[in-house]
């Protein structure tokens, strides 16, 4: 599906405020009144035309404010953006992404085509300039992002904004921040792709949907890609992928994305992905309540795809392999019922009790294929459970894994990208909750530590491998009047496998961190 976008050109900058040809610059007010850095220059520039506004009292400096300036004296550009930053004690990575929204919804709806912003030159505690830089790609992609593609009539913005410029303060930063706004565009237009994927609705956005979309993004983006189908997966023994499907018309499918970025023999990160198009619940029919928010059960493919999108564009130097066990679970008169005992590929048995536990069965199989790529790790993505939300909410996605070095990567990863996760225990105590009186386990734990069982189950077809699954119910969408799709977690996994590649690259250069 093709549609008409408005290209945003960015581009990184080191200069004085006063002295840019633009249409508007962009300087932060702390509060209460007080100008940063580049304001004082523009003030001072102007003959504090800024200070004077503000001893008028009308801009504050409150987080969420703005003040646009018209003719500022002294100054080239055509208007001025006041940026309210809140209290500059307070002033971290929150209110950074806050006061870049802010400036980007405002110029958005200015007449002006450019914009130049020196939000980038305040100092956010323990963050450098690229981290600056990166969030400002991502922040800018997030604002103005639409999706009305379904939509009859789309709403005409007059004269969008065609290009941002970010400043830093020295020359010597700019090498940094424009690779830092390479990766930021990069790692936004996965999130993008995730976005769009996720908000898609489940009539259209389908198993054979997904993988149409994956054939595409591996022909623009050179990434080889294979799609098995029903038959292809009951003769590898998928079965409890399967017996999800049988509820359903749509065909299932198995996507295999590749990209080939590191040593050939190299072994390969593993990404998997739950790509659930719509989940009813199967026999075990959901409440009819938001029940439409189960479209948005493919996230964990999603993000998937959108990570490796932004892996091809960064070129990174690793291999990494995507996986996407894609099915609907529906309720159809074939459907699985409560009780039925699958035998999985791995040929562990599974007592179905529950077939709103569906995410964990086409999961385990994919588990046990990747096992043919020797994989250096396995990390998979899923909106596995209600009970995450419940237990971390909409903040943070929960983490679970077998081996503590990969899990801490991850967290860090996570707390570099401000795509944050939170480790859960995984603990053999908790497996006891899994059994069953006619199989090898149940495919349910029972309603305590829902998140824990839910991974526990997981684990026993990943002992072949270092693992991780981030469960993602919590994270991928938001409900309500803004309801959407975050794009969430590509910028986590982006970091990760950036971080890899660069110790791939100097195995013997410094780590971060322990
Ligand atoms: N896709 C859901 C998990 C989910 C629920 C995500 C609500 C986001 C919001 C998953 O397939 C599911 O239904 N899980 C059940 C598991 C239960 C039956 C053990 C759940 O969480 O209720
Ligand atoms: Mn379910
Ligand atoms: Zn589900």
């Amino acid at each position: 599906m093709r549609r008409k976008v408005t290209i945003l050109e960015f581009s990184i900058k080191s200069g004085s405020p006063e002295k840019q040809r633009s249409a508007c610059v962009v300087v932060g007010v702390f509060e209460p009144r007080k100008l940063s850095a580049a304001a004082e220059i523009v003030d001072h520039a102007a003959k504090q035309f800024l200070s004077d506004i503000l001893r008028r009292g009308d801009m504050e400096g409150k987080p969420g404010t703005s003040l646009l300036l018209h003719g500022v004296p002294g100054v080239e550009a055509d208007r001025v953006l006041l940026v309210g930053l809140g209290k500059e004690k307070e002033f971290r990575e929150k209110e950074y992404r806050a006061a870049m929204a802010t400036a980007v919804r405002q110029l958005n709806e200015t007449g002006g085509f450019d914009g130049t912003l020196y939000l980038t030159e305040l100092s956010v505690k323990k963050r450098d300039v690229a981290w600056k830089v990166r969030q400002a790609a991502l922040v800018v992609q997030e604002t103005l992002y639409r999706f009305d593609r379904l939509k009859s009539k789309k709403e005409e913005v007059r004269r969008p904004l065609r290009k941002l410029t970010f400043c830093v303060t020295r020359r010597n930063e700019l090498a940094i921040a424009e690779a830092a706004l390479a990766e930021g565009l990069a790692i936004a237009a996965g999130m993008g792709l995730a976005k769009d994927l996720g908000n898609l609705p489940g009539n259209i956005c389908t198993p054979s949907y997904l993988a149409d979309q994956a054939r595409q993004l591996g022909k623009s983006h050179g990434l080889n890609v294979d799609v098995l189908d029903r038959g292809d997966m009951e003769k590898l023994g998928m079965n409890t992928l399967l017996s999800v499907a049988r509820g359903s018309h749509e065909p299932p499918k198995f996507i295999v994305l590749r990209h080939s970025g590191g040593a050939s023999g190299s072994k390969p990160v593993v990404l998997v992905g739950k790509g659930i198009t719509f989940d009813s619940g199967g026999i075990s029919l959901k409440p009819g309540q938001e029940m439409d928010e189960m479209k948005y059960d493919m996230c964990g493919a999603a993000s998937v795809l959108g990570t490796l999108k932004a892996v091809a564009l960064m070129k990174l130097p690793l291999n990494v392999i995507g996986v996407i066990p894609s099915t609907e679970n529906m309720p159809g008169g074939a459907a699985t019922k409560p009780g039925d005992v699958i035998t999985s590929m791995s040929g562990q048995t599974v007592e179905i009790l529950n077939t709103d536990a569906e995410g964990r069965l086409i999961l385990c199989d994919a588990l046990t294929y990747v096992e043919r790529f020797d994989p250096e790790c396995v990390v998979d993505i899923a909106t596995l459970t209600g009970a995450c939300v419940i237990a971390l909410g909409h903040v943070t996605t929960g983490l679970l894994a077998n081996n503590d070095g990969l899990a801490r990567e991850l967290l860090d990863a996570g707390h570099d990208s401000y795509d944050r996760a939170w480790q859960l225990p995984l603990w053999d105590d908790y497996q006891e909750q899994l059994k069953s009186n006619f199989a090898d386990m149940a495919n349910i734990g029972g309603r305590p530590a829902g998140t824990i069982t839910a991974a526990c189950f997981l684990s026993r077809f990943a002992d072949k491998y270092h693992w991780a699954h981030l469960d993602i119910a919590g994270t991928a969408w938001r409900s309500g009047k803004e309801k959407g799709a975050t794009g969430r977690p590509v910028p986590l996994l982006s970091q990760f496998l950036m971080d890899r590649a660069a110790r791939v690259a100097k195995p013997t250069g410094k780590r971060k961190r322990g």
